[in-house]
């Protein structure tokens, strides 16, 4: 059986104070069932928010972003050993806004990915073409060539650790969903491309999420869809009652299975 997970991405929002309130909202009123639930804030609060979902079964922490070299002097970076240290057992790798805004290219989230699976921590690898691929129509080939160049490099004992996150570009922040059926065909087309490279047992195990404007009113739909395994969830991770009915939609779907 695959692990169904919601996971929030708070990006560059939310001060320590505000994140508190938010994760302990959502921690009074989220009935998980066997569904996890991951809070991704930003490094200023990620040992606070460790340490609030301490001992809740079903809760852990993500973070947003890792450097790929054990220690040094890179200013302003975050190494996995420290992520280790707090206990937060998640990183995500490869968001889109990492790979345009900050230039992180795939031989680099290669890099990152295999730091933090060294030390023990699992990857949420996020992958996910532009309007412009959508609309000339190579979008599979983009995506899978995404992962041919980064998570396809690894061994299947590292791969085990992987959680994929399907987020066309197109859809993040832009109120603007895939079709339940757009990210069914999607997520089928990077299953099967596991099982070719990593077997049939791991492609039926990795859970591949679905981001890019998941919000109540569509989040069943999309999670109903057999391929799609939960989502990487923003813009509505920073309001508790929209990421509890989120969750929610996931429980439903997930005890459904
Ligand atoms: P969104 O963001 O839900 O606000 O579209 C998703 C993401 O970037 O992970």
């Amino acid at each position: 059986m695959r692990k169904f997970i919601v996971a929030g991405n708070w990006k560059m929002n939310t001060t320590p104070k505000e994140g508190k309130t938010l994760a302990k909202a959502v921690l009074k009123k989220a009935k998980l069932g066997k569904v996890k639930v991951i809070f991704g804030p930003p490094f200023t609060h990620l040992d606070k928010i460790q340490r609030l979902i301490k001992g809740r079964k079903g809760f852990a922490t993500a973070a947003q972003n890792m450097h790929q070299a054990d220690s040094g002097a890179y200013t302003g970076e975050i190494s996995a050993d420290m992520i280790r240290a707090i206990g937060t057992k998640y990183v995500i790798i490869g968001h889109s806004e990492r790979r345009q805004y900050f230039k992180e290219t795939n031989a680099i989230l290669l890099a990152k990915t295999k730091k933090a699976l060294e030390n023990k921590r699992k990857v949420i690898f996020c992958c996910g073409e532009s309007l412009g691929t959508r609309e000339k129509g190579t979008h599979f080939q983009y995506v899978i060539r995404q992962l041919t160049s980064t998570i396809f490099k690894l061994s299947p004992e590292e791969f085990k650790d992987i959680i994929i996150a399907y987020e066309p570009i197109w859809a993040i922040g832009t109120g603007k969903t895939a079709s339940p059926e757009q990210a069914q065909d999607m997520h089928f087309a990077i299953r099967a491309a596991v099982k070719k490279k990593m077997g049939e047992k791991l492609a039926e195990k990795v859970s591949i999420l679905y981001g890019g404007s998941v919000k109540p009113a569509n989040a069943l739909e999309i999670f109903k869809q057999p391929d799609v395994d939960g989502g990487l969830v923003g813009g509505a991770a920073l309001n508790a009652d929209d990421f509890v009915k989120i969750i929610d939609a996931a429980r439903k779907t997930d005890m459904g299975r």
